[in-house]
């Protein structure tokens, strides 16, 4: 492990496709997970590139049943690059024996790195050396060097360079048994000498995807001449070039990769796109200097420095750099979700869920221009919500659990169990709290930006429809004299429905119930916001009525939320009533109870019945909330939220979760941090290794967790620096003092560069002259103060601050 590089140093193949995840290389418009290029997909590597938006339906017919499924698509591959010597099969790794091998990831400049050297069966020693990048200056390209070195030998070698368009979906076994293929060929095109491409549709949303590649020979700053031999097919398309090298000679082989799809603007075809780019890229050495100054500029915007913690450190800037390769500046060109397993695998189809919930924070204040270009995602899809909404016969929008192409319900219905290889029903989608995470991200997005035109034009309209929803979904109790919203389920999703029940959903989930109170009031302000007369515009489109917003007033002043008999808030109305699980037992027999649903399941049993979450549900409440707030919507709505209410719930949901998702343990880590700060940074650093040590045993190599890497990067800013934004002022609550000294980070507040440095007891923060916008408050405690452009101001932080 170096500062900015993750190294393995075998080449293990049990390990090769969670390694291939983790050193994905992408700019947040198309990625390429980091399998060695001269492999084909087999039981080991599995070459997958894919790109925002490129989404593709097909229906499989699992016996009599069909499946609808929508995938985000792989793509073909345009990095393949073999070597073949002196006409012997082309090189694999498994069939030469590893001399020296070193596969790494260099974050800080997002480049894949493969250094090898081999004897093959005729016993000649040859260095590799690879590099690969996916432009984060030039969108569309990406690019491959190889430095090739004969050690014992001279003689010929042919160097292949394809774009492989029979690839197909098959990257989770889980799901193999659906149809995978979404590709039609369009042809391959030969372009001059040096250029081959291939053209594809997707089979049912007929988006083209062109790739050209232009592979070149140097030696020195030479370019060697070569024979090129050229075959295509429909779906395929090589060009072998075949050159001498000499014992001792470092040969370089280039390609540079252009990658379009019909989706992009700004272009007239695809292919002819493609051809162009190829053709028209410098170099490998002044492309990569371009993507290396590009990535400067985001680190310099992003890096949070921990300098006295070494691997927290290490992690952090491994998470923001996987975060940008998924949502970058690059990512605001284009029509794109927050997909809550990356671009680097194809768990959970490539979907966006409620995960963004846990990315934005970091990007608002950083890069807000993306959390921006993510949320228009939500806007862009409001039609189907709002179809969504009537269609189950309620008002407003209603957002889908699962989102892919154009906003439609994408969860599938049924789910194989690994466990039992058994197909279950998927009864997940009545997570309908994903419309509060989309409410809570444009809000805060707002608190962040101050982009009053976001508002106006669209995030008041989102919201004012969300809120609408719930207002339609909630109903009154006469008897509790409460409004009451049933069917539903929380986050955790071992709790569908009532045990026995045949019905999906619960009632009253007090973390929905709560959101939908907060949302009822936050609607209202929204409206306030507005000028009067794009309010009664926005009013009389949507059909907002009066009647509506008293229901809002209500609402938030009357929602129900359950408790068990101790006052111990319950997940729901009857949580109180499961039954307890034999969590030791269960440990005993299966080891890894992360997912204990499927393990029920797979028994026979359900997990309905037992008091155990998948993940944190009513603790979001106090993650997303400060105390303070939380405190006063409790109280609105009639409620007393006392210290020992607040210790003795988050005790005892922490003792009944598995952490089934690792969102769990950002969530947890974050409701710790005031009153176990000790278990507070245990849950962090599970979450920091939980991709990086695929914690889950196999889910990593199926797509990066996007929601828990910027998790991490918020809980160090939101929870353990404790930034929180109140009546424009960003307020500081450090904790974990001790772990935090030297904590440099620069955050952009309403337009202004913000750098805040916690030294020993002092927290520091300096509006920067460049950049600056408007002056800006920040405060600590009671103590605000205002920056102007260039003016500091520092805090010694009290006594009472916890030191871990
Ligand atoms: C979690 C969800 C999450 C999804 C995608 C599931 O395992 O339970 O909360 O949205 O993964 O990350």
């Amino acid at each position: 492990m170096s500062d900015f590089q993750l190294v393995y140093e075998d080449f293990d193949p049990g390990q090769e496709g969670l390694r291939e995840a983790l050193t994905s290389t992408g700019n947040g418009y198309f990625c390429a997970r980091g399998f060695a290029e001269w492999e084909d997909a087999d039981g080991t590597h599995y070459p997958g590139t894919y790109a925002h938006g490129v989404y593709d339906r097909r229906t499989s017919v699992l016996g009599v049943q069909p499946l609808p499924n929508e995938d985000l698509v792989n793509l073909p591959n345009g990095l393949v690059l073999k070597l073949r010597i002196e006409g012997d099969e082309p090189f694999a790794l498994q069939d030469v024996q590893l001399l020296h091998y070193r596969h790494a990831y260099d974050f800080r400049n997002a480049l894949l790195l493969r250094e090898l050297t081999f004897r093959d069966d005729q016993g000649r020693e040859t260095s590799l050396h690879t590099r690969r990048f996916v432009s984060m200056h030039r969108m569309h390209q990406a690019a491959i060097a190889w430095d090739l070195t004969p050690l014992n030998w001279s003689g010929n070698v042919e160097v292949v360079s394809a774009v492989d368009g029979r690839v197909v979906n098959q990257g989770v076994a889980r799901y193999r048994q659906l149809e995978g293929r979404h590709l039609d060929p369009q042809g391959p095109r030969i372009e001059g000498n040096d250029v081959i491409a291939l053209k594809a549709r997707t089979r049912q949303s007929r988006i083209e995807v062109a790739l050209a590649a232009r592979t070149r020979v140097f030696r020195g700053d030479e370019e060697v001449q070569v024979v090129r031999t050229t075959y295509q097919t429909e779906d395929y398309v090589q060009q072998v070039l075949a050159f001498p090298v000499g014992e001792a000679v470092t040969t370089r082989v280039e390609k540079s990769l252009a990658f379009y799809s019909s989706r992009d603007r700004g272009i007239s075809e695809p292919l002819e796109a493609a051809v162009k780019g190829a053709a028209r890229y410098p170099r490998f050495a002044e492309a990569f200097q371009g993507h290396l100054e590009a990535w400067n500029e985001l680190w310099e915007a992003c890096d949070v420095a921990l300098p006295h913690e070494e691997s927290v450190q290490f992690l952090l800037r491994f998470h923001t750099a996987h975060l940008l390769q998924v949502c970058s500046r690059l990512t605001s060109h284009h029509d794109a979700g927050v997909l809550a397993r990356g671009l680097n695998g194809e768990a959970y189809r490539g979907h966006v869920f409620w995960d963004e919930l846990f990315v934005y924070p970091f990007l608002n204040l950083r890069l807000p221009l993306i959390s921006r270009g993510l949320l228009l995602y939500r806007y862009r899809r409001i039609g189907e919500a709002r179809e969504a909404a009537r269609a189950a016969g309620y008002r407003g929008a209603m957002y889908p659990w699962q989102s892919g192409s154009d906003g439609q319900e994408e969860t599938p219905t049924t789910h194989l169990n690994p466990i039992s290889r058994k197909w279950e029903p998927d009864l997940s989608r009545n997570q309908r709290h994903v419309g509060a995470a989309i409410f809570y991200a444009a809000w805060h997005y707002h608190l962040a930006t101050n982009d009053f035109d976001f508002l106006r034009d669209w995030g008041a309209e989102m919201m004012l429809e969300i809120a609408r929803f719930w207002a339609s979904i909630a109903h009154y109790d006469r008897q509790r004299d409460r409004w009451e919203i049933h069917g539903v389920m929380g986050p955790d999703e071992f709790h569908e429905k009532y045990p026995g029940s045949a019905q999906g959903g619960l009632r009253n989930n007090a973390y929905t119930n709560v959101m939908a109170a907060w949302i009822a009031e936050t609607a209202q302000r929204v409206l306030d916001l507005l000028p009067a007369s794009r309010r009664a515009a926005l009013r009389a489109r949507i059909g907002l009525t009066d009647e509506e917003v008293d229901t809002w007033r209500a609402m938030s002043r009357r929602m129900y939320v359950p408790f068990h008999a101790d006052g111990v808030i319950s997940q729901f109305e009857g949580y109180e009533d499961l039954e307890e699980l034999d969590w030791e037992g269960l440990r005993a027999r299966h080891g890894n109870i992360q997912r204990l649903d499927r393990i029920l399941r797979a028994e026979g049993d359900d997990p309905n019945r037992y008091k155990a979450a998948k993940q944190a549900d009513t603790l979001m409440l106090f993650y997303l909330f400060p105390d303070i707030e939380l405190k006063r919507l409790f109280e609105q709505l009639g409620y007393d939220l006392r210290d020992d209410v607040v210790g003795r719930t988050i005790d005892y949901y922490d003792r009944r979760t598995s952490h089934g998702s690792t969102l769990s343990l950002i969530v947890h880590a974050g409701v710790l941090a005031s009153i176990d700060p000790a278990s507070s940074y245990e849950r962090f650093l599970s979450a920091l290794h939980s991709d990086v040590d695929d914690i889950q045993g196999g889910t990593t190599a199926e797509g990066i967790h996007t929601g828990v890497m910027a998790g991490t990067l918020d809980l160090v800013q939101r929870i353990y620096l404790g930034a929180e934004i109140h009546d424009g002022v960003v307020f500081f609550k450090p904790r974990l003092l001790g772990r935090l000294d030297g904590l440099s980070l620069l955050m952009q507040f309403r337009g202004t560069p913000i750098r805040v440095l916690v030294q020993g007891q002092e927290l520091s923060v300096e509006a920067l002259e460049e950049g600056f916008s408007q002056p800006v408050s920040v405060g600590v405690g009671k103590v605000v103060c205002e920056l102007g452009a260039g003016q500091q101001c520092s805090f010694t932080l009290g006594s009472t601050v916890e030191i871990a």
